[in-house]
């Protein structure tokens, strides 16, 4: 056996695509091989009309059950009126009719807002008639979607500085709406109740979504702060993977993950967090106030499909969403020129000309390089980072060896009693051998021990990789031990699991897990030196190990947090598959993501050991990405007439790039032993920095971008033009003055490759105070640089034109970093990360 690089935690809360590719050729097939496509039609969709002016724009052209859902009260809707029979959809029929006349075929979906077209199951001739119509731009081959807080409150500093700004968390985030595209909601969570004593919580006047009423999700599940659910399985179901009893066919959650990461961003306060039986805090999301709404799209069961993931998007834009969280990553790069150009970005696309701001987790596929999982620059994407609590649990054994390990899990009784240590495998009973099971050494089953011997001492279990894939649990071995009267469980790693990181399991009884395999070894050899056998028999005739544990319910925050976890996607952007960066910086930042304690589905099956649990502790960019959601909708209460750029802008000129103790960021590099394997951050492992709160409500200066630069950058990638028209229904020439990703107005500057020198510029615009800023900066490595002005006072309101030179002085085909700062005399500091990869070789000046 190999090594193991499992993280399951994480793995299972990464939500991954695949690609399939587009259109297939065959031609023997062709009539006989049926599949799900995603059409786009030449016209443009309804929100392209709509514009800035979308909200006033409700019930344009729509259906009689959208009109009426604009009043001020969710609404119970049956499935049966799901879909209106809206023009655009009726234009959608007519056009199948006409093209695939007399034939069969299922329209799976109308995408009518984002992207004018549907999904459809056909099979590959009609696909290709479909494809050759005047009034289709693209058919793409659907592809499959796979399922990948007490505290961070205080850590981000809110509940003294943002939540205060925004008169306290009984208001934070008010009249805001974040729509969630993941596995959906458990309702009944009191995470999510509107029970607030306050009479003045209306649902958003901007919001007209609907909530589903069925057997698992009944009428009453909404309330003011649900205010929208419901759940797209079209695609799934058409290929009859869907399984009702697992997958529920309704916005209820029957996996978890929705439900954790909705509460995230906007759970409610002070809601008692108990697992276990141990009380760990009140648990809180970031914006507190602000509402939620609910696009299922993800499912336990199977993952998902993009033509799923898209009918959300949409659906979640014409409600009037104000926010998108994903947690949503493509488990490979999109095909084709450019990694932009798939149909879930260029949906998000026209989300954020509607004025939507997109988060997206960078992915758990770091810590390589290059290893990102969000592309597009009208996205802010984010990757995850710890934050300073930490459960420190340890055993004490007899020799005065302390090891340390993780577990939720109380202590022996007395820290001076020592308890008798008992491996497991030396307590079968009669009839139990390793002949008739190899995994007894488990704990998964009481029968197979002798309680004499465990009664009234510590057991020792083996954690193998079946624990890793869910055959053996924590819980199940827990059970043993109670069985057995022990007085608690150590389990000691199986050296086939390296590299493991384990998440802190709750535990009813005294327990700990021991990750490293080497502190297993220590544990065993003190063990094993410790038993008398029988000079002839080899029998043990007395067990003489001792030990105490002292217990992990009790938290010790550390002062290294944050620090960039191993498993967060990392930069450069890649802008395809031939290796090619991008010149956008990404991630944008990082968040907290690692051990984050938030709701969990009573019903939830993502999680063996937080099964029955209404909490769970769970770690990936996917937890990451709604904190920032959380933070946004704070912002866009300050300030209701931001972009999402400016948002974005916001976020990332405030974010820090220093640890609580002063020094810098480190990042985690390795899997195994991530915390030997570390060094300080680049703008690659964590884009501006880490996330503040504070100072993300008080920019001082903002870097705004808009559809149109980001439709001049995508027309300015070589030889898209065409794919731009097929994605987006829009002409080139209409921007004819092509954007380079570094040239984009973005608070980050990236050169993917440096050839000699290169002149950028930037605009900021002051939403703060008149001020006077001054202009620092530290160049990268091989290149030398120089802003101008260096400095300049700037009223409210107005705007600066800030004029970078960079010119290379060494080469090098390796990234190098530096930052640039600008400094304000009313204490606004501005920060823009800079990476350069000098890849042309050239001739350097003696400058
Ligand atoms: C654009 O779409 C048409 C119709 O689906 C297809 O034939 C063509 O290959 C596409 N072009 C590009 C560049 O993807
Ligand atoms: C929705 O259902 C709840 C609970 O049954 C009911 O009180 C409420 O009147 C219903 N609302 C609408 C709009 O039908
Ligand atoms: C559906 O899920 C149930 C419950 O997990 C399971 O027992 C059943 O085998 C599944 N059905 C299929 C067809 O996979
Ligand atoms: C937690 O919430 C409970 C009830 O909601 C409240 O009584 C308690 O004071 C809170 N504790 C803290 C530390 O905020
Ligand atoms: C155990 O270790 C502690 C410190 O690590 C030391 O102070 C103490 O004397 C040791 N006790 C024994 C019995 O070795
Ligand atoms: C197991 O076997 C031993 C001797 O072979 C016997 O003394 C003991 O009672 C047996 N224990 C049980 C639980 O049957
Ligand atoms: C614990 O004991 C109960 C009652 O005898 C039994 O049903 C259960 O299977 C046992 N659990 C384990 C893990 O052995
Ligand atoms: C246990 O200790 C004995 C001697 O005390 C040694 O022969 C044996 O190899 C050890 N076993 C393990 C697994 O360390
Ligand atoms: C966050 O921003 C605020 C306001 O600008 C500042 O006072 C604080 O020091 C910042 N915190 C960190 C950790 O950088
Ligand atoms: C870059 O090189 C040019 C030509 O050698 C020089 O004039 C300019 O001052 C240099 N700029 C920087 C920022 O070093
Ligand atoms: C800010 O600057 C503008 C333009 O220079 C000036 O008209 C205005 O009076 C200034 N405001 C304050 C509060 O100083
Ligand atoms: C940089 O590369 C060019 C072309 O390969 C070469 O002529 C030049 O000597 C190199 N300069 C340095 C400092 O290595």
């Amino acid at each position: 056996m190999g090594s193991f690089y499992l993280v399951r935690s994480v793995l299972v809360l990464w939500l991954g695509f695949l690609f399939v590719g587009t259109l297939c050729e065959s031609q023997d097939d062709s009539d006989s091989i049926t599949a799900v496509y995603i059409v786009t039609l030449k016209q443009a969709p309804a929100s392209h009309f709509n514009g800035e002016l979308r909200r006033e724009a409700h019930g344009f052209k729509l259906g009689a059950a959208e009109r009426l859902n604009r009043f001020n009260k969710p609404r119970n809707v049956s499935m049966s009126h799901e879909n209106p029979d809206s023009y655009i959809a009726r234009l959608h029929d007519s056009l199948l009719r006409r093209v695939l006349r007399g034939e069969k075929y299922l329209k799976l979906y109308s995408y009518r807002y984002l992207i004018n077209g549907f999904a459809v199951f056909v099979t590959t001739r009609q696909a290709e008639k479909l494809s050759r119509s005047g009034e289709v731009a693209n058919v793409v081959l659907d592809f499959s979607v796979r399922t990948a807080t007490t505290h961070t409150p205080q850590f981000l500093g809110l509940p003294k500085g943002a939540w205060v700004q925004m008169g306290g968390y009984e208001t934070a985030g008010k009249g805001i709406v974040i729509g969630f595209v993941d596995t959906g909601i458990d309702p009944t969570h009191p995470s999510f109740s509107d029970d607030v004593s306050e009479q003045s919580y209306p649902v958003p006047a901007h919001y007209s979504g609907i909530c589903e009423v069925t057997r698992d999700f009944p009428s009453g599940s909404c309330n003011r702060k649900l205010i929208g659910a419901r759940h797209f399985a079209a695609s799934a179901i058409t290929r009859g993977i869907f399984n009702s009893s697992q997958d529920y066919a309704s916005p209820f959650d029957g996996d978890g993950h929705g439900t954790h990461t909705a509460s995230v961003a906007a759970g409610n306060h002070g809601i008692p967090l108990v697992v276990a039986g141990h009380h760990f805090g009140n648990a809180s999301g970031m914006a507190p106030h602000s509402h939620i709404a609910v696009y299922k799209a993800l499912y336990k069961s199977f993952g998902g499909f993009a033509a799923d993931v898209v009918a959300a998007i949409d659906q979640a834009a014409q409600d009037g969403v104000d926010i998108i969280s994903l947690s949503i990553t493509p488990n490979r790069r999109p095909p084709g020129i450019a990694t932009f150009f798939n149909p879930i970005d260029m949906a998000l696309l026209s989300a954020v000309k509607a004025g939507i701001f997109v988060v997206q987790a960078a992915g758990n596929t770091g810590p390589s390089p290059k290893s990102m999982s969000s592309f597009s620059p009208w996205i802010f994407t984010v990757g995850a980072a710890s934050h300073d609590r930490v459960y420190a649990n340890s055993i004490i054994l007899g020799n005065n060896v302390t090891i340390s390990g993780v577990g939720l899990a109380p202590g022996t009784d007395d820290q001076n009693t020592m308890y008798m240590l008992i491996s497991a495998i030396h307590a079968l009973n009669n009839d139990t051998t390793f002949a008739n099971d190899m995994y007894v050494g488990e704990c998964q089953d009481s029968s197979s021990f002798n309680k004499d011997i465990v009664q009234g001492n510590l057991l020792i279990c083996s954690y193998s990789i079946r624990f890793v894939l869910g055959l053996s649990t924590i819980k199940q071995a827990l059970q043993t031990a109670k069985n057995l009267s022990a007085v608690g469980v150590v389990f000691y790693m199986d050296p086939f699991v390296i590299g493991f990181q384990l998440n802190p399991t709750p535990m009813k009884i005294p327990g700990i897990i021991i990750p490293s395999p080497e502190d297993s070894k220590i544990l065993l050899q003190y063990y094993n030196s410790s038993l008398e056998r029988d000079g002839v028999t080899k029998k043990i005739v007395r067990f003489g190990a001792v030990a105490c544990i002292s217990g992990g319910i009790k938290a010790n925050y550390s002062i290294l947090a944050p620090k960039i976890m191993y498993y967060s996607a990392r930069g450069p952007d890649p802008e395809d598959s031939f290796l090619d960066d991008a010149d956008i910086m990404k991630p944008n930042l990082v968040a907290p993501g690692n051990s984050i304690w938030a709701a969990w589905s009573s019903l939830g099956t993502d999680s063996v050991e937080f099964q029955g649990e209404n909490f769970a502790m769970m770690s990936g960019t996917s937890m990451a990405a709604p904190h920032v959601a959380g933070l946004a909708a704070l912002i866009k209460q300050r300030f209701p007439s931001f972009s999402p750029s400016a948002i974005g802008s916001a976020l990332s000129t405030t974010a820090s790039q220093y640890a609580k103790n002063g020094g810098p960021i480190m990042a985690q590099r390795a899997y195994a032993n991530p915390d030997l394997n570390q060094s300080p951050a680049t703008p690659f492992d964590m884009g501006s920095g880490f996330v503040n709160a504070t100072g993300a409500l008080d920019p001082g200066l903002i870097f705004d971008s808009n559809y149109d630069d980001y439709m001049s950058f995508l027309c300015g990638i070589n030889g898209s033009a065409p794919v731009v028209l097929n994605f987006t229904g829009q002409n080139c020439w209409n921007y004819n003055n092509s954007l380079s990703g570094t040239d984009l107005n973005l608070p980050s500057i990236a050169i993917a490759k440096l050839n000699k020198s290169r002149t950028i510029q930037r605009s900021v615009m002051n939403i703060g105070i008149n001020e006077t800023y001054s202009v620092g900066w530290s160049a990268p490595y091989g290149v030398t640089l120089k802003v101008a002005p260096s400095r300049f006072s700037i009223a409210t309101g107005e705007q600066q034109v800030l004029t970078v030179f960079v010119n290379a002085t060494t080469n090098s085909t390796a990234a190098s970093f530096g930052r640039i700062g600008l400094f304000g005399d009313q204490g606004h500091v501005v920060n823009i990360p800079l990476s350069v990869i000098v890849k042309v070789s050239y001739n350097i000046s003696n400058s």
